[in-house]
């Protein structure tokens, strides 16, 4: 299980896990992934044998028909869906589609970043401030009924820096163009212009990957 966990993660780079293990696992293996969005996933004919995609809202009652029907649940890059207010809403859907184990991954952003950031900071450290906080999924397992197994942090390799920084901004741009207030949102503009500049320059940012894997609690645990 933890040679699972860790090939699929691998210095954090960022593959599809459905479309890895699909061509990996025995033809038996039955693969299902979820999205709000179907925007959001490449065909279907792209992924591996045995592999369906379908919407699902993960803050919604989860439909019926999935409940316990996962020997192991895979979540990937929901920290900016999710907030503590809503984990628990998350995890507790998450682990009623569980009979066995589920793996979260997340990006920690603030891994090495400073907490906060003053006006004098580069834009990248003003940006990062500003967007991301980190909420600790092992400690919100327990209270999903969930034994936490392995949590891990792993450093990617340094060439995946800057693929990922430049990822990181196309969500950035996406985050600011929801912001109402007129002021931050100008104030952020002006700060991802600025980002974007310092990306041509070569910057790239440094950070750690987070993964939490947990196992359902039987009976009695
Ligand atoms: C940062 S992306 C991560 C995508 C993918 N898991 C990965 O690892 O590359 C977050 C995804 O969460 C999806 N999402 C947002 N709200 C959701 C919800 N309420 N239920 C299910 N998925 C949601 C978005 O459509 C988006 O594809």
């Amino acid at each position: 299980m933890e040679e699972w966990a860790e090939k699929k993660v691998e210095h954090g780079k960022k593959k599809i896990w459905i479309g890895e293990l699909s061509r990996e696992l025995p033809a038996s293996t039955q693969f299902d992934g979820f999205d709000i969005s179907d925007a959001q996933y490449p065909p279907a004919s792209w992924y591996g044998p045995n592999t369906t995609l379908s919407k699902l809202d993960i803050f919604k009652p989860l439909p019926e028909e999935l409940v316990g029907k996962y020997d192991i649940v895979h979540l990937r890059f929901f920290m900016t869906v999710a907030k503590d207010s809503n984990i628990g809403l998350v995890l507790s859907n998450l682990e009623k589609m569980l009979s066995g184990h589920l793996q979260w991954v997340e990006r920690d952003w603030l891994s090495k970043f400073p907490k906060t950031a003053c006006e004098t900071d580069d834009a990248h450290t003003q940006m990062t401030a500003f967007l991301h906080k980190w909420f600790n999924e092992a400690d919100h397992f327990a209270s999903a009924s969930l034994n936490v197994l392995a949590h891990q942090h792993e450093t990617p390799l340094p060439v995946y820096r800057k693929p990922y920084n430049e990822d990181n901004l196309i969500g950035t741009k996406a985050v600011g163009e929801k912001i109402t207030d007129p002021g931050q949102k100008e104030w952020f503009q002006g700060m991802l212009r600025q980002c974007v500049e310092e990306v041509a320059r070569g910057w790239w940012v440094d950070f750690e990957i987070v993964i939490v894997v947990g196992r359902k609690a039987m009976v009695g645990e």
